[in-house]
Parts: C-alpha cells; sequence; structure tokens
C-alpha cells in the first residue's frame, strides 16, 4: 500500500479548476491501492493537512471543498502554524505543537495543482529537496512548459513549427516609443488582427485580441496583470487540437482530439463557466496526415521541454492553410472525468484508473533513476 499525498488548490488562477481535478483524482484512486493524504493550499499559498472526513466526502461526492482550514502545515513557517519542513529521508516532517516534529506518511506526491505555483516547478522544486517522488514534470519541464516563450524557443531550436510571436516586457510598456515601435513590429511581421496573452498563464486568464492600437493597450494592460512578459501573436483563425503525451524516456502520444469552442476563441468562460462553452471531440476529424503530423510533433515538442510523466500538448491547425502548429504545452492538464487529457487517454484504451497508476509508476521510476546517480564526488 503505498501513500499518496494529493495537493490541491492553490495560488494561482487556476484554484477553482484544481478542486475539480483533485476530487476527480481522489475518486479514481484505488482504495485497494492506496492511502490518501490530503493537502489543500489555499488562495494564499497556506497548505492546510485536511481531515480523514474531507477525503470520505471527495470519495463520495463529486466536489472537494476548498481548503478553509485545517491543521496549518506550511512552508516557510507560518505564524501559529504548523511548518512542514523538507527531510531527506523523511519526506515532509512537521512540527509538533510542542515543538517536536511528526513524520507525515508519504511515499509519494500527486500536485493536482494548475497554474502558478503547482505546475511551474516551485512545488516541484520543494519535493526534489524533500526526497520525494511526484508525478508529472520536474523543475526543469515544469518550468518550460509554463513559460509559453522559453517553449517556443525551444521549439524553434528543433524547427518545429509555432505562430509567430514578440515578447513584451512590463518594463518596457512605459518607455515613449515603445508602442510605436511595438505597433511597426507587429505590421512588419503579422499584422492585425493580434492575439495578446500572459507568458506564464493558463485557463486563458489575461488573455485577448486586439484589432488596433487602442485594443492592444487594453489588452497589455490586462495580461500585464498577471505576468510581467506578455505574447503577442498573429491571430490564428484555428481549429484546436490537443495531444495526451504520457511516459519519461519513451513517452508515447495518444490519438489527438478537437475542442470547438462557442466562443471566439476558447476563453475562461467557454472553459469553466458556460455549459456548452465547448464541445470536445474525440477523435478530431481531421486527416490521416494531420494526425500523424500532430501527435509525431506532440512527441517531439514534449522532448524538448525536458518532460516526464504527462503532457497535454495543443495544437493550432490552421484553417486557411491547413498547416499544424504548436500553441502550448501543459504540464498538469486538466483532469476531470470529461477533461481532455484523461478522455484522449481512454479513447486510447487507457481507462482512468489505469493512467492514474500508470502516473505513480512513472513518477516512481524516474525517481529511482534520478536516486542511483551520484550526488557526491571524490577526486
Ligand atoms: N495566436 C492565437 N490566435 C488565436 N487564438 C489564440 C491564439 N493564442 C491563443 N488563442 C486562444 O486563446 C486560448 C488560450 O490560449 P493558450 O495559449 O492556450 O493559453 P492558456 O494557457 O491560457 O490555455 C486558446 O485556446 C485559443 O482559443
Ligand atoms: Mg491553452
Amino acid at each position: 500500500m503505498k501513500t499518496i499525498a494529493i495537493l490541491y488548490g492553490g495560488k494561482s488562477g487556476e484554484h477553482e479548476v484544481s478542486l475539480i481535478s483533485a476530487a476527480s483524482i481522489v475518486r479514481n484512486l484505488d482504495p485497494a491501492k492506496y492511502e490518501l493524504l490530503l493537502i489543500g493550499i489555499t488562495k494564499a499559498g497556506v497548505w492546510l493537512l485536511q481531515e480523514p472526513s474531507v477525503l470520505k466526502q471527495a470519495r463520495a461526492k463529486a466536489s472537494l471543498k476548498a481548503a478553509d482550514e485545517g491543521d496549518m502545515v506550511g512552508l516557510p513557517p507560518i505564524k501559529g502554524g504548523r511548518p512542514v519542513y523538507a527531510a531527506p529521508g523523511a519526506g515532509l516532517v512537521a512540527a509538533t505543537p510542542s515543538g517536536g516534529v511528526e513524520a507525515l506518511p508519504c511515499d509519494l506526491v500527486f500536485p493536482v495543482l494548475h497554474g502558478t505555483f503547482g505546475e511551474d516547478g516551485t512545488i516541484q522544486g520543494l519535493l526534489e529537496c524533500a526526497g520525494l517522488p511526484y508525478v508529472g514534470a520536474g523543475v526543469l519541464g515544469s518550468a518550460v512548459g509554463m513559460d509559453k516563450q522559453v517553449a517556443k524557443e525551444l521549439w524553434i531550436r528543433e524547427g518545429l513549427p509555432v505562430v509567430d510571436f514578440i515578447a513584451v516586457r512590463k518594463a518596457d510598456r512605459a518607455n515613449p516609443g515603445f508602442m510605436a515601435s511595438l505597433t511597426r513590429k507587429i505590421e512588419a511581421r503579422f499584422g492585425w488582427p493580434c492575439f495578446v496573452k500572459p507568458a506564464c498563464c493558463g485557463s486563458s486568464v489575461g488573455a485577448s485580441k486586439a484589432s488596433d492600437l487602442a485594443s492592444l493597450e487594453k489588452a497589455l494592460d490586462d495580461a500585464l496583470l498577471y505576468d510581467e512578459k506578455v505574447l503577442v501573436e498573429q491571430f490564428i483563425v484555428a481549429r484546436e487540437i490537443e495531444c495526451a503525451v504520457l511516459g519519461n524516456e519513451a513517452p508515447k502520444a495518444f490519438a489527438p482530439g478537437e475542442i470547438v469552442p462557442t466562443h471566439e476563441f476558447y476563453d475562461y468562460e467557454a472553459k469553466y463557466k458556460d455549459p456548452n462553452g465547448a464541445a470536445l471531440r474525440i477523435p478530431a476529424p481531421i486527416s490521416p496526415q494531420q494526425t500523424e503530423a500532430v501527435m509525431a510533433l506532440a512527441l517531439r515538442a514534449y522532448k524538448a521541454c525536458a518532460l516526464s510523466g504527462m503532457a497535454r500538448v495543443d495544437f493550432f491547425v490552421d484553417k486557411r492553410t491547413g498547416n499544424v502548429l504548436l500553441n502550448e504545452v501543459n504540464t498538469i492538464p486538466g483532469f476531470t472525468a470529461i477533461s481532455m487529457y484523461p478522455r484522449l487517454c481512454g479513447a486510447g484504451g487507457l481507462a482512468y484508473g489505469a493512467l492514474l497508476d500508470a502516473l505513480v509508476d512513472l513518477a516512481a521510476e524516474r525517481f529511482e533513476r534520478r536516486a542511483s546517480l551520484k550526488f557526491s564526488y571524490e577526486a
């Protein structure tokens, strides 16, 4: 029996999405194989160890409540709470109220956190220091996957097709003459309309279309609320194709699916608020050549970003040219029962529960592989 700590919630614009993903994962992890320890992370980033009753409820019901109470644990130590320390060999240990430490049972961690402080390498770094195996990409892959500019730079190096973009930094925005020079660049490179989004966000938070200078200024200011770096991209009238990849050194790509948003683009409302916001088509009704191209590109994109465990690699298929373009990668994709990632795996013969088992095994495999390296040197 393995004890798995589920980290959910989190200091992220995608906190609510994480609650739904985590509830679904909790219900589908085989109770005969795994004991679960729930650690809810509040929007402020406080870790709360959940009572067993929360787990019971989550197993019985569709929803997992936001962590608003529990035994406070935290890193760094939080006033009045019980700090958790990363103790190699012992995993996570929490200070007891009397000042001692108590080891929490934990063999492996499943971070079910989308976006900042969860999908971006920060939690992964903490878990590396704690000497704990964890599901999904490592520190580097998570960080690279989170930064849309860095991921694209790596894909460009590999000769993979991406949507043309201009990276804008917050510090540039205030410079006199900056908007004029950006407009000239846009017009020289790809023209209007363009698409503006934060480099390190998700769920379409802070993303919008701009058709002229005034809407570009507004779009930049919106996006800059969420990140100091923003991408201005060519607006692609596209079909949105997503591909599930699973594995460590020899990853496998599943046949892709299509998202058909009913909104102008696949915005936050379409993703989570509007029940008719988008339709999922599995498999994606694209040509066999396009399917093959998407799957091959997904694997190359995965390797270029040094990913492991899992990722959903997202594409655009340009409606005018039919060209397949890489858009972005999600290292902790949405994981509700109706989310694209588990459904693509399911269509490929890997049911939800078996997928979770595979992710746990991949986490253990990567951990053991790394543990066999030497971390000392004697000349
Ligand atoms: N260059 C673009 N042209 C047109 N639409 C875009 C472009 N980039 C993103 N979008 C739209 O915005 C959505 C969110 O953008 P995406 O890059 O996937 O970021 P997120 O991490 O927020 O999902 C996409 O699913 C798509 O509908
Ligand atoms: Mg996306």
